[in-house]
């Protein structure tokens, strides 16, 4: 099929243009440079003023704070923008890149902020945030299978506007509602479709991106390198996504849930061992999810399943392969496949699907989390070791520890590690992801907690991947290395770059020599440009 499209990514960026343009106020916190870029998109595009928030703008704290997730970047101690730029048109995208390049101005581009690292909105250098909140145009083509999104559209809007179009159709991407769809995608971005159709990077079909020169380019004009480094890649070291067109997947009109709780009395250790073995290899139809934290001093093991049919189906196919489950009807709840995002995002039963619309997030928890690979089953001693290690964890933190195992297998196995930036494919049991969140503040509070969870992956190194031990993009974590705000230091960026891409880092840098060869998309963790 041949979905050419370059006609219609303008016809979705068409907004509201207020045409006139208000007197600057005057900054004096910020530097000379910020004050020339200030005056550059004024100048470019008069009806941007409107959408630029500087320091002394009622509203610049509350449109700051409304996209931060993390309470540990909620901080006095947290560097704050000189400006925040929020464009209401492709052409806005355009001038505050051309404006921040020619003026030495960082930009962080921010979509939906759940950045781990909240590398979308802040820095150590003088910078600005491109905000892309006001871009999130949604147009679904249900004959075609296509739906057009802009980066800052929530994936809660994605998901509301197919299922509203279509209730047999889906995509593939994360269970988190609020996650924008601008580093979400970039970044890999899986979810419960992830065994079935893989990520959302393995289903996008065209994009349409500014580049570091102000020129808009769509997947016929920005080549297939550059197309290929956006997915998975991470945007931020490329260009700044404006919109994808997504090609949209199949779900029947009812799909299964289940979450069943373990306890070490209830068996938690040889349902986590057989997991192992028997998710990763499932028909992939399934996607269970293990969750090990410790409720009341002792270890509790959540199966939480998703399937892409009828309870009818589903009992008897884990009947027989995982009988440990004891799985039946009862636990079993039949429901759309919009409702199983609510049901997996953990909004309480009978909530309306309209709360998917509802961006009004904050945040309310502090948290670091990390991430790791598994290639080998760990033996049931090594699962009694992880469970004295989460209770001795927390015994010792105020915080809540909770241990995600994702499954792979099925369509993951399937695709190419060098398809797309995101390399870890075929020979992964599964992700592991470590959690840790805490609600009372404090530097030494925060401190603690980030050391515990750092102790905790210290103490994984023997269970998971080795030479690299491999990390997750969408999972940012700067402890596996980081160059400073101002510049990418390219010996650092190879450690963090193996973990994250394997042997796709090679090509990313190849790609970032070609687009952006003076470095102006970076930040802690970007792609730096290929060395001469
Ligand atoms: C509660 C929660 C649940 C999550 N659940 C999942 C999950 O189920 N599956 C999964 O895969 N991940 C999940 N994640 C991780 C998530 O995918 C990443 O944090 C992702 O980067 C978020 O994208 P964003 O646009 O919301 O974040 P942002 O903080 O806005 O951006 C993240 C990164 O992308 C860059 N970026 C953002 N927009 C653009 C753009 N338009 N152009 C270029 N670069 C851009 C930013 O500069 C930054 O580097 C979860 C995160 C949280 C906090
Ligand atoms: C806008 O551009 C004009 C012409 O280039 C220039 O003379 C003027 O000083 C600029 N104004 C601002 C506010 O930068
Ligand atoms: C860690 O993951 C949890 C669960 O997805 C999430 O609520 C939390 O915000 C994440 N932490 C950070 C630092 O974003
Ligand atoms: C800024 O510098 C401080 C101190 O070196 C560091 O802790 C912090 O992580 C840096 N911030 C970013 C966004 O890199
Ligand atoms: C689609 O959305 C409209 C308005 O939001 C609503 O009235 C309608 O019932 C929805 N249709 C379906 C099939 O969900
Ligand atoms: C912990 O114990 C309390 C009191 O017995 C109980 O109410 C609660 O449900 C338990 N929590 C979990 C997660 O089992
Ligand atoms: C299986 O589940 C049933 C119903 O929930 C319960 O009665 C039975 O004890 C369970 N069996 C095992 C082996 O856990
Ligand atoms: C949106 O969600 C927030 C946080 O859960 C809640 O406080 C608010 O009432 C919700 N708004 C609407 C319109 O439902
Ligand atoms: C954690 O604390 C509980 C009691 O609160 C104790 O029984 C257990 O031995 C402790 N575990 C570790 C690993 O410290
Ligand atoms: C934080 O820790 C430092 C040194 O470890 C200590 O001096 C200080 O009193 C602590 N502050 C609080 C609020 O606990």
């Amino acid at each position: 099929m041949n979905y050419s499209n370059s006609a219609i990514f303008p016809l979705i960026t068409l907004a509201l243009l207020v045409l006139f343009s208000l007197p600057w106020p005057a900054t004096s916190a910020s530097s000379s440079s910020v004050q020339n870029f200030l005056h550059c998109i004024a100048n470019k595009s008069a009806p941007l003023l409107e959408s630029v928030y500087t320091p002394t703008n009622p509203s610049f704290n509350l449109v700051l704070r409304s996209l931060i997730r993390n309470r540990r970047f909620l901080t006095p101690q947290t560097p704050k923008p000189a400006a925040i730029v929020a464009p209401t048109s492709v052409q806005h995208v355009q001038a505050t890149v051309v404006c921040a390049r020619d003026n030495g101005v960082q930009i962080r581009i921010r979509s939906g902020g759940h950045d781990y690292e909240g590398l979308s909105y802040r820095s150590n250098v003088t910078f600005v945030i491109l905000d892309m909140f006001n871009l999130r145009m949604i147009k679904v083509f249900v004959g075609k299978e296509v739906a057009y999104v802009q980066a800052g559209a929530t994936l809660g809007e994605l998901y509301y506007k197919i299922a509203n179009a279509s209730n047999v159709h889906a995509f593939p991407s994360g269970v988190c509602t609020g996650l924008g769809t601008g580093g979400h995608f970039s970044g890999g971005g899986y979810g419960t479709l992830m065994r079935k159709y893989g990520l959302s990077v393995d289903n996008i079909v065209d994009a349409q991106v500014v580049d570091a020169n102000g020129n808009i380019l769509t997947r016929a004009t920005m080549g297939e390198d550059l197309f290929w480094a956006i997915r998975g890649g991470g945007g931020a070291s490329f260009a700044v996504i404006v919109a994808w067109k997504i090609k949209l997947v199949r779900v029947p009109e009812k799909v299964t849930v289940f979450n069943v709780p373990f306890t070490l009395e209830q068996g938690a250790t040889d349902v986590a061992f057989k997991w192992q073995l028997v998710a990763p290899k499932l028909h992939e139809d399934l996607f269970i999810r293990l969750q090990p934290s410790v409720a009341n001093g002792t270890i509790l093991v959540n199966v939480v399943g998703f399937f892409l049919g009828e309870s009818e189906r589903l009992v008897p196919m884990l009947t027989q392969s995982f009988p440990e489950l004891n799985l039946t009807k009862s636990d079993c709840k039949e429901m759309s496949w919009l409702e199983s995002i609510l049901n997996w995002a953990n909004f309480p039963p009978g909530t309306p699907v309209e709360a998917l619309l509802n961006r009004t997030q904050g945040a309310r928890d502090y948290s670091k989390n990390k991430s790791d690979y598994v290639k080998s089953v760990i033996s049931r001693e090594g699962i009694e070791t992880i469970w004295k290690l989460l209770t001795e964890l927390a015994n010792t933190t105020s915080a809540k520890v909770i241990v995600q195992w994702n499954p792979y297998g099925g369509k993951m196995g399937e695709i190419p590690a060098s398809s797309t930036p995101f390399p870890h494919r075929f020979g992964n049991l599964f992700l592991v992801q470590y959690i840790v969140f805490w609600s009372e503040g404090g530097l030494n509070v925060t401190d603690r907690n980030v050391e515990r969870v750092r102790y905790m992956y210290d103490q994984m190194a023997p269970f998971v991947s080795k030479s690299p031990r491999e990390a997750f993009l969408n999972y940012r974590d700067n402890d596996i290395g980081s160059t400073a705000s101002d510049g990418t230091n390219f010996r650092e960026a190879q450690v963090y770059g193996s973990k994250y891409f394997r042997d796709n880092f090679p090509r990313l840098t190849k790609v970032k020599a070609m687009v952006d060869p003076l470095n102006f998309f970076k930040n802690e963790q970007s792609i730096p440009p290929k060395l001469k």
